[in-house]
C-alpha cells in the first residue's frame, strides 16, 4: 500500500513512518510513505499557500492551483491516474466519518492520495475537480487535517498481513464487525495483586471455555454501557447468540 498525503506539514507524518507498529511495518516495506508540501508548488517569491476567503469572514482558504500541481506530480510519480488504485481523500469534517470498516478498505487498497486542509479549509473547486471522498475523525474540529490522516494511516496500517506481531490480534479489537462488532474486553498483566485489586480469578483458571465467556460478558456489558448503538448493530447483524441475550437481561435486574 503505498499512501502520498498533501501537507503543510510534512514532518509531522514521521509520527507514522518511524515509530512503533507502523513504523515496523514502513521499516518492512508493507507500506509506504511520500509526503508532498504544497508550498513546493506554488512559483511566487512568498510561496503563497492561501488566501483570503470571497464574500468575506475570518480567516484563510487553501489555493487551489498548488494542491492540484502537488497532486498532478503525485500521479505522475505512481504512474496512475486511476480512482481504483489512489482515490483523492480529502480530511474533512463535512466528510463521512471514519470507522473501522473504512480503515479495512484502505487496508485492502492499493492506497490512497490524503489531502490535509488547513485553515478555514480548501477552495471548493479544487474539491469538487479532483476529491474523490471527504472523510471525518469524528465530530469535532481540528486545527488541521494531519491528526485526522495519521490516525486513519495508523488504523489501515494495523490491520495489514504483517503488521502486527501476533496477526490475529487485531480480531479481536473493538468494531471487528465480522467476529463481534463489540467493545473489546478489559485486559489484565503482572502482578496478579495490584493495589488491593486481584486479577479476575477465571483469567488464572486455564480453563478457555470460561475465559471467552467472561470475555464476551465483559464486552457485552461495556458495550451496553458505553456504545448502546454498537450492541443494537451487533443484534440486527445477528451477532448475538441466545445466551447473550439472557446475559444482557441480567444486567438490566
Ligand atoms: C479549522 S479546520 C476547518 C473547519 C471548517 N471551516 C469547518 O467548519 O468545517 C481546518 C482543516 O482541518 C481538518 N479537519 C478539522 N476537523 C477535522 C475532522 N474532524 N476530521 C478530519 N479533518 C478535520 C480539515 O482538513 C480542515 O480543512
Amino acid at each position: 500500500m503505498r499512501i502520498d498525503v498533501i501537507s503543510l506539514f510534512p514532518d509531522m507524518f514521521g509520527v507514522v513512518r518511524d515509530s512503533g507498529v507502523t513504523g515496523r511495518a514502513h521499516n518492512q516495506g508493507i507500506w509506504a510513505l511520500h509526503a508532498w508540501n504544497p508550498r513546493d508548488f506554488t512559483h511566487d517569491i512568498h510561496r503563497t499557500v492561501d488566501d483570503r476567503p470571497y464574500g468575506g469572514g475570518p480567516g484563510m482558504v487553501m489555493l487551489a492551483e498548488p494542491l492540484k500541481q502537488t497532486l498532478q506530480t503525485i500521479r505522475t510519480q505512481r504512474g496512475t491516474t486511476s480512482v481504483d488504485n489512489a482515490p483523492v481523500i480529502l480530511l474533512s469534517p463535512v466528510g463521512k466519518r471514519f470507522d473501522q470498516s473504512l480503515a479495512a478498505r484502505l487496508a485492502n487498497s492499493a492506497g490512497a492520495i490524503f489531502v490535509c486542509g488547513r485553515y478555514e479549509g480548501v477552495d471548493q473547486r479544487f474539491i469538487d475537480g479532483y476529491v474523490d471522498e471527504q472523510w471525518s475523525l469524528g465530530d469535532f474540529v481540528l486545527s488541521g487535517g494531519e491528526i485526522a490522516a495519521l490516525a486513519m494511516i495508523d488504523a489501515a496500517v494495523r490491520l495489514m498481513p504483517g503488521a502486527l506481531n501476533h496477526g490475529d490480534s487485531s480480531l479481536q479489537d473493538s468494531f471487528q464487525d465480522s467476529i463481534s462488532g463489540l467493545l473489546d474486553s478489559p485486559h489484565y498483566t503482572r502482578p496478579e495483586l495490584l493495589w488491593d485489586q486481584p486479577v479476575p480469578p477465571v483469567l488464572l483458571s486455564g480453563n478457555h471455555a470460561s475465559i471467552a465467556r467472561w470475555r464476551r460478558e465483559q464486552s457485552l456489558a461495556l458495550t451496553s454501557k458505553n456504545r448502546p448503538d454498537l450492541l443494537e448493530h451487533a443484534r440486527h447483524l445477528g451477532l448475538l447468540t441466545k445466551s447473550d441475550e439472557k446475559f444482557l437481561d441480567s444486567l438490566k435486574t
